[in-house]
């Protein structure tokens, strides 16, 4: 199986996706741009078990950490670590509520691979972090800044990476805006981020009625999807891919969405 989204893997056979189970505090988490509405927890636990059962057909090995419940938004592991093939890099988030999620992700992670760490003052939140092969591009947003990207470019430069900063306005993180769908296509936002920093690279607009509409994961020829995009998912369609959809309502009310809620790479 190839992997083709942004998430960087290695060579190998088996794919990790790591989760977690979400918190019971859930409804207090952070919220940037959205207005707070009631999340339903147990709905919400629901359709995490359904989006981990996806990950298993897609051919993840699912490692699912324990609730923290004191931490609202844990159940995004994704903005607590970048994997690469190399390393790992452990973040340090943007919202202060959010610093201590890294410890246990670490703990996991560093049973696969070296670890490094960004550290104060800088931040910077995985959700900002989009791998394209060697170029990886970080949203300069209201969670990650300079320093922290500075930090991030200082660690991957021996691995021979590029990392260049993209500016974020209006949604909470850089993959809020866009996701690749080929190697050198993406479905974007082009009101939140400028497509033209992604060279060599076709964006083509999400639709105006669908902003969050490309915040999908895809898995070779397969995409998941939210229901709530129905455009998008004849988008994804009409050019081959094979579309399955998951009703994620209570985690997009969080701020999140299918991105958020794994950390997957290859061993
Ligand atoms: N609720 C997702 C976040 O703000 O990080």
């Amino acid at each position: 199986m190839t992997y083709l989204n942004d998430k960087p893997s290695n060579s190998g056979n088996q794919m990790i996706a790591i989760t977690r189970e979400p918190s019971r505090s859930l409804g207090n988490c952070e919220l940037t741009h959205l207005d707070r509405k009631t999340i339903d927890v147990e709905l919400a636990a629901l359709q995490h078990l359904r989006y981990e059962q996806y990950l298993e057909q897609f051919g993840c090995s699912v490692v699912r950490l324990p609730a923290e419940h004191d931490l609202p938004d844990a159940v995004f592991v994704e903005d607590a670590a970048v994997v690469f093939s190399e390393a790992a890099v452990i973040t340090r988030p943007g919202a202060e509520s959010r610093r201590a999620e890294t410890i246990s992700v670490a703990e996991e992670l560093k049973k696969w691979r070296p670890l490094l760490f960004i550290e104060a003052p800088g931040t910077l939140d995985g959700g900002d972090v989009l791998t394209l092969g060697k170029n990886v591009y970080v949203g300069i947003s209201g969670r990650s800044d300079e320093n922290g990207i500075e930090q991030f470019r200082r660690h991957l430069k021996p691995f021979g990476y590029t990392v260049t900063g993209v500016p974020v306005k209006g949604c909470l993180h850089l993959k809020t805006a866009l996701a690749p769908v080929f190697d050198d296509l993406m479905l974007i936002n082009k009101q939140w981020v400028d497509p033209g920093v992604f060279e060599g690279v076709t964006c083509v607009p999400v639709h105006n009625s669908e902003p969050y509409g490309a915040n999908l994961l895809r898995f070779g020829n397969a995409a998941l999807c939210s229901q709530n995009f129905p455009r998008t998912i004849d988008w994804l369609t009409g050019h081959g891919l094979d579309v399955y959809t998951i009703d994620y309502s209570e985690m997009a009310k969080a701020e999140a969405g299918l991105t958020c809620c794994s950390v997957i790479f290859g061993v």
